[in-house]
């Protein structure tokens, strides 16, 4: 943390007594313009790293996936694999030697992975674990001179938001959040589709995470390890999971990059689910004894953000009720809309959508270049429908070729931060609250993330039998 944040957070903290929380600090800490950059990451190449050498931490529902999706890449080496529990570790191993990769290193126990992080033979750390660990495990690799990838969403306080900002400025390491709805099919279309002005100026977008998560997930013993996931939506009030809505609508409109997020409004209804839910199921089985009684957070989460340029973004999130999936990505602006959800996706430049043929068009018109060469393999791989494959292929190009990446420490800690402090909001009956300028100013003159494969697309896809 810089020492002009330290002070002023002091200065809270004596003006506030023994009451002040951290949640309030935090809020009060956003208006709070922090000290100057030590160096603008927008935009950073990296040495080139013609292999790359990855650490994988945290082995549960997501990240074999991961370890699966990354054995397809040439010029990857999957050198460390990293869990708790030890025997998540050698299932995940499984993964590798079934495809007669090299097995990994192993590490294991709550704080393995530190050992991982300090190894010398590794570039990347790739982070799929509870989001308590996200910035800490990220802060760690960059500190020992990795590259950090973490998946959504990158922190938990507006303070880990700065750290990781601070921390890879000084490292001069990237610190990539893994937000892979950035990389869908159509949301990918609709940014290329808004950079070239098809929709005019983007006055207002939508996203969300609506997701019915309760009964396989959330309630489910078997499903988050030791029920972290439960616990967040127990102990914590608004939009935990803010990222895969956000993200994608936050790069057609430029946030970091010519805008930014200037303050939000955030409202939650009350909630009508999880609490009987856990009381029903602790009458039962007293397993679910300590998640009784208690207040959950509100089912669904409203949050919308004003941008310095004048725009809006609205983010919904709600994993509690039962409601198809949605991640809405609406892009509204002067000249056309695009909505993927509900279905079918549509794009209108005129009063009504298109019809489907002349949509057709338009998408094969504005395909971008990566969904060109590497989306049907990418198909083929799986996650999401390939999504998670087109990033993990993109990372790892740019790591090689010692490109920019897609998504900076900024807009990881600028699309966080929204959700964090949707909870500062709802504490003071959904008043505004300022979000803070992470990129200290370069937001102005911070040049939008490349759409071609210049200066990469060179790397290859194994044909490893699944
Ligand atoms: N981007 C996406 O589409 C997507 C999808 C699912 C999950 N996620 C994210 O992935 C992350 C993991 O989610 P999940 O569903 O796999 O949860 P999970 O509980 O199934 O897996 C987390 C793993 O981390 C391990 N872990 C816990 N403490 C650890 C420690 N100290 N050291 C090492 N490992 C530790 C657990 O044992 C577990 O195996 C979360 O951040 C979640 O939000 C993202």
């Amino acid at each position: 943390m810089s020492s002009n944040r330290r002070s002023f957070l002091k200065n809270i903290t004596l003006s506030t007594g023994a009451l002040a929380t951290s949640l309030n600090l935090e809020a009060n800490e956003n208006s709070f313009v922090s000290t100057h950059a030590s160096f603008n990451m927008c935009g950073y190449a990296a040495p080139k790293l013609p292999t790359v050498r990855v650490g994988i931490v945290g082995l549960g529902m997501r990240g074999p996936g991961a370890v699966d999706r990354l054995s397809y890449i040439e010029g990857v080496e999957i050198k460390a694999l990293c869990d708790k529990y030890a025997d998540r570790v050698e299932k995940a191993q499984s993964i590798l030697t079934k495809k007669g990769l090299p097995a990994a290193k192993s590490y294991s126990g709550e704080e393995g992975w530190k050992a991982l992080c300090e190894s010398n033979d590794i570039d990347l750390v790739y982070v799929t674990t509870p989001w308590h660990l996200h910035t800490p495990i990220s802060v760690y690799a960059m500190k020992n001179g990795k590259h950090a990838a973490s998946e959504v969403p990158a922190a938990k306080t507006i303070d880990e938001c700065w750290e990781l900002v601070e921390t890879s400025e000084k490292t001069k390491k990237h610190m990539m959040m893994l937000e892979n709805c950035c990389y869908d099919f159509f949301e990918l279309l609709t940014l290329n589709m808004a950079r070239n002005g098809l929709f005019g100026e983007i006055v207002h977008a939508e996203g969300a995470y609506i997701h019915d998560l309760t009964k396989d997930y959330l309630f489910n013993k078997n499903a988050y390890a030791d029920m972290w996931r439960l616990k967040e939506n127990m102990t914590r009030n608004g939009s935990l999971y803010p990222t895969h809505g956000l993200g994608p609508i936050a790069q057609c409109m430029n946030i970091n990059r010519g805008d930014k997020f200037d303050y939000l409004v955030s409202m939650s209804s009350n909630d009508f689910t999880m609490g009987s839910m856990a009381n029903e199921l602790a009458s039962k089985d007293d397993f679910f004894k300590p998640y009784a009684n208690k207040s959950y957070r509100g089912n669904m989460n409203t949050t919308v953000i004003k941008t310095n340029h004048g725009k809006t973004l609205m983010v919904q999130h709600d994993v509690s009720t039962i409601r198809p999936y949605s991640r809405i990505h609406l892009v509204s602006g002067t000249k056309g809309a695009a909505q993927k959800w509900p279905g079918p996706e549509k794009i209108a430049l005129g009063h009504g959508w298109m019809k489907p043929e002349e949509q057709k068009q338009l998408q094969e018109k504005y395909t971008l270049p990566i969904v060109k060469h590497i989306g049907e393999i990418a198909k083929n791989v799986g996650g999401h429908g390939g999504m998670d494959f087109i990033m993990d292929w993109r990372l790892i190009d740019c790591l090689r070729n010692g490109l920019p990446l897609d998504q900076d420490v900024y807009d990881a800690a600028s699309w966080t931060s929204a959700g964090l402090l949707s909870e500062v909001s709802l504490k003071k009956r959904s008043s505004s609250v300022d979000m803070p300028d992470f990129t200290r100013g370069a937001w102005q003159s911070n040049k939008p993330h490349d759409l071609t494969l210049n200066g990469g697309g060179n790397t290859g896809v194994r044909s490893v039998s699944k």
